[in-house]
């Protein structure tokens, strides 16, 4: 079969490794992909969102599957347009709906839904311009921290977390007129959850589901996860605290409730869907939803998935996902990012990476900003390669990864040396 995955980063880099893998693809194409990528499908230049763009594509190229990388381009309703064109509703898109996307998509949304299912989570209250007095005291009625979250997508950067309830109330303020655009016309206002966060990952037909190997990312620029967020610096799997049972609680009171209540709403899911959980006290909660797969996570995770890929997205998509199997491997994986300096302020691209020969073949090297300009691999976004190994242990892997990232060479060159040091 002929399979056309959207997206550009790491993420999309190490989908397309795993894909490219499996006996049942004839060939595989990425849109618009990067320079890693290519070495294992085929780059064409169309963006993630240009459904149009998408479409003439697929027709032409007799495309079997469509797999959905980023957000994006679920929230703006990508399985919508195919499901409603007469050419492309065989085609299909693995990635919910625009309606199911709403869980990432907004927060008020999830919040809801979660309150609907009686879904642990963090107690809340959405607020707009015409309640602000509400949110206000809601705020008063709270311990520091405060948690500010914009209703809709804002590249990662739609979460405040404040100490001050003053300052607290002067940003919902400023949010709810315009800091985020659009995305924070509305805001959630949240109770401060304190424990470790993962990321699980389940695909569902629907129905059924499966649970993908379980992952840590870390967020914070800094050693320690010190300074500023980004888009995620490395990630672990497996997850020591996630153990038999605490993903007993999540299946039971997280995972089932949110695949049987998409169900029962009548909202048509055939997709991944990435939970971001707390562990407090022993007790998982929800602190959100996407509607994909996460990035750094993916990179870590796709190497922990022994099973064929296609053949579970197969299952997604014919509704069988139950007879299908997923083998996990028992070893350890561990992904570290290489980022611009500056990131995730500003920063400078176009360098050029060199030494990605000489990482050790028992790496996996995952591009994420990279271009390839006339056969030189040159930097192109904050985070540049993922650097992923295996390890008999988190520690193992961990050293095989650093080395990797040691023998990559670009210009202001930054990464964590201390991914998984919490676990
Ligand atoms: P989100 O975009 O919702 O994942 O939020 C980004 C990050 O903010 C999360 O990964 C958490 O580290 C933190 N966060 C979000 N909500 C809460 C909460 N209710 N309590 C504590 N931390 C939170
Ligand atoms: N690593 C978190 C995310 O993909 O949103």
């Amino acid at each position: 079969m002929n399979i056309l995955l959207l997206g550009s980063g790491g993420r999309e880099h190490a989908l397309a490794w795993k894909i490219s893998q499996s006996p049942k693809v004839d060939k595989l194409f990425i849109a618009p992909g990067n320079a890693g990528t290519e070495q294992t499908g085929i780059n064409v230049a169309i963006h993630a969102t240009d459904f149009d763009a998408l479409k003439d594509f697929v027709v032409y190229n007799d495309i079997h599957m469509v797999v959905v990388g980023p957000e994006d381009p679920l929230v703006k309703g990508v399985y919508d347009y195919f499901k409603n064109d007469p050419q492309l509703v065989s085609v299909p898109v693995i990635g919910p709906g625009r309606e199911g996307a709403q869980l990432e998509g907004s927060k008020d949304f999830a919040k809801a839904f979660m309150m609907r299912h009686q879904i642990p989570t963090a107690r809340y209250k959405s607020i707009s311009a015409g309640n602000l007095e509400e949110g206000y005291q809601f705020l008063e009625s709270l311990e520091a921290p405060y948690v500010l979250k914009a209703d809709g997508l804002a590249a990662g950067k739609g979460v405040l977390i404040i100490d001050s309830l003053e300052e607290a109330k002067k940003e919902l303020q400023q949010m709810l007129e315009g800091m985020f655009g659009d995305a924070s016309k509305t805001v959630v206002i949240e109770e401060f959850l304190d424990g470790i966060e993962c990321s699980v990952f389940v695909m569902t037909d629907g129905i059924h589901y499966k649970i993908l190997p379980v992952a840590k990312d870390y967020k914070r620029i800094g050693e320690g996860n010190t300074g500023l967020n980004t888009g995620g610096m490395g990630a672990v799997s497996p997850v020591p605290f996630a153990d038999d049972l605490f993903m007993e609680k999540v299946d039971e009171r997280i995972i089932r409730p949110t695949v049987e209540g998409l169900k029962a709403e009548g909202i048509d899911y055939k997709g991944f869907i990435f939970l971001g959980l707390i562990e407090v006290k022993g007790e998982p909660m929800v602190i959100e939803y996407n509607c994909r797969m996460g990035d750094p996570e993916t990179e870590a995770v796709m190497l922990r998935v022994k099973s064929d890929l296609v053949e579970l997205l197969e299952g997604v998509a014919q509704g069988d996902l139950k007879d299908r199997v997923l083998e996990e491997d028992p070893r350890a994986a561990v992904t570290v990012m290489l980022v611009s300096g500056g990131y995730p302020e500003a920063y400078e691209k176009n360098k050029v990476i060199s030494g990605l020969e000489a990482v050790s073949p028992e790496s996996i090297i995952f591009h994420a900003g990279t271009k390839n300009e006339n056969g030189q691999i040159l930097t192109n976004g904050g985070r540049v390669i993922a650097v992923s190994s295996y390890g008999a242990n988190k520690e193992e892997a961990l050293a095989k990864s650093f080395a990797g990232a040691n023998q990559i060479q670009f210009d202001k060159k930054y990464f964590r040396s201390d991914i998984g040091f919490d676990l």
